[in-house]
């Protein structure tokens, strides 16, 4: 299945098979997102989910606690790196 992730900050949209991680799709569409440890620790990818967010792969337990600490009270943060992308987006940056 082909799912389109909508960049909000540039205006652009791209069409990719569903079920990647984030970081997959964006090293091969670099410009986008910056990914710092990709994995949980630096916050540099911290993303606010504008539409799809229930497209995306369930936040577990060690994100939660990262996006508590950066985006709190913002229900539609999520950490880039963390992403699975199931079906169609559109995000921005939030950092
Ligand atoms: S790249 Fe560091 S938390 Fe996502």
């Amino acid at each position: 299945m082909i799912v389109s992730i909508h960049f909000e900050d540039d205006q652009k949209t791209i069409k990719v098979e569903a079920n990647q991680r984030l970081t997959k799709i964006c090293d091969e569409h670099p410009g986008f997102i910056l990914f710092g440890c990709r994995n949980i620790a630096c916050g540099t990818c911290l993303i606010e989910v504008v539409n799809g967010m229930e497209n995306l792969a369930p936040v577990m337990e060690e994100e939660q606690i990262l996006l508590d600490f950066l985006a709190p009270g913002k229900p539609n943060a999520r950490l880039g790196c963390q992403c699975v992308v199931e079906g169609d987006i559109c995000i921005k940056l939030a950092n």
